[in-house]
């Protein structure tokens, strides 16, 4: 039996430098400070601090499972420390995210977000870790489907007998909170009749179907199921794996080629095109945006993302490529069109969407001046 390996990615806009725009520098430092404290401590074997925007990124690689209240504590512990300090500098929006007080042993439900898997590890395994800013958790439904489902974009659907058979996807209705498995290609349809609806409908695992091995992992958070009301979206993260019998890295990477939309955005009340950036760009402006994306590449290696000579983590930042600036030019043209609409419908999102936003508040004001027509 292979070594089995977890990695775990914990994310929680904890405040953030000039508005909703990105994690400054003093809450990297606090991320970094705790969890080597966690690897010198053999709680965790790797890590990797980064961010999507606002969002502070916790990808820790371990050997204790899913759901482990341990490594949980580690990053619940850090986002809380970060939020204090967030709050000492008047940092905006401090501890955002947070938001129950006690720990229960899981940050699941308690605002932070998490993709978690754990995988028996194969010769060699190369991981997409993605993370998204301004937007949630059904705008990774169209790239998942086209990674794992769609044989015009990944070729070895077609090509590699490795992949004969397909995958399975899990689906979660946000809104019951019901899950569903489908496969593909069998159920290819209905599971886009389920998944177009991104709003409702999330992708949050993928399986290959012949020996079930996992492949993707989402996070799917309703931040506003949680506290009754819009505390920004759910901005999502997601692992996926590559290569060997499964989608390549460039499989992986090509849905991104073309800009899409998405909802989040300003307030995130709009639809927005996902812009997929590298890390240095990793910061949205334009209408709190345009939503961004970033992907960053590992090797996970006997139980740990393999590291260079320096010790440190080895890191594809793999947006930052001039291959994605077509995308990034679609989203710029796309932002400008959308916001020629101003809020107007389909540029705002729908009414049932604006139900978690400030609107309604604006709206009772008006009721009682409404007269019979
Ligand atoms: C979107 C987001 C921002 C804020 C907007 C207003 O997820 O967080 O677009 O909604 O900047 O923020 P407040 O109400 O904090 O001024
Ligand atoms: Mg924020
Ligand atoms: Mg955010």
């Amino acid at each position: 039996m292979s070594r089995k390996t977890t990695i775990s990615l914990i994310k929680c806009d904890v405040g953030s430098l000039a508005g909703h725009h990105v994690v400054p520098e003093p809450l990297f430092d606090i991320a970094e400070k705790n969890l080597k404290k966690a690897k010198e401590e053999g709680l965790i074997n790797s890590y990797y601090v980064f961010n999507a925007g606002d969002d502070l990124q916790l990808l820790m690689v371990h050997e204790r499972g899913e759901s482990n209240p341990e490594i949980h504590k580690v990053a619940w512990d850090t986002f809380q420390e970060a939020a204090k300090k967030a709050l000492e500098l008047k940092l905006y929006g401090a501890g955002q995210d947070l938001l129950k007080t006690a720990f229960s042993g899981n940050v699941r439900g308690m605002g932070p977000g998490v993709a978690e898997m754990e995988i028996e590890e194969r010769g060699s395994d190369p991981i997409v870790v993605f993370a998204a800013d301004k937007t949630s958790a059904g705008g990774f439904n169209l790239p998942l489907f086209r990674i794992f489902a769609d044989p015009m974009s990944t070729a070895g659907l077609v090509i590699d007998p490795d992949m004969a058979g397909g995958f399975k996807f899990e689906v979660l209705d946000t809104i019951e909170n019901k899950k569903i498995v489908l496969k593909c290609p069998e159920e290819i349809y209905e599971l886009i009749a389920l998944i177009g609806t991104v709003q409702r409908y999330v992708v949050s695992r993928v399986w290959r179907a012949r020996d079930d091995l996992i492949c993707a992992v989402g996070s799917v958070t309703r931040l506003s199921k949680i506290a009754g009301k819009y505390i920004g979206k759910d901005d999502p993260v997601m692992i996926v794996r590559a290569q060997h019998g499964l989608p390549a890295l460039g499989e992986i990477l090509v849905p991104f080629m073309h800009s899409y939309l998405v909802e989040g955005w300003m307030r995130g009340s709009h639809w927005g095109p996902l812009m997929p950036v590298g890390i240095k760009n990793a910061k949205c402006t334009v209408f709190d945006g345009p939503p961004r994306i970033v992907a960053l590449g590992f090797q996970v290696a006997n139980g740990k993302i393999a590291s260079g000579n320096d010790g440190k983590p080895m890191m594809a930042d793999l947006f930052d490529d001039p291959a994605f600036d077509m995308a990034r030019r679609e989203a710029v043209e796309y932002a400008s069109m959308l916001r020629r609409m101003g809020e107007f419908e389909p540029a705002r999102l729908g009414v049932e969407e604006m139900e978690y936003t400030t609107l309604p508040q604006i709206l009772e004001k008006l009721k009682e001046h409404f007269k019979p027509a």
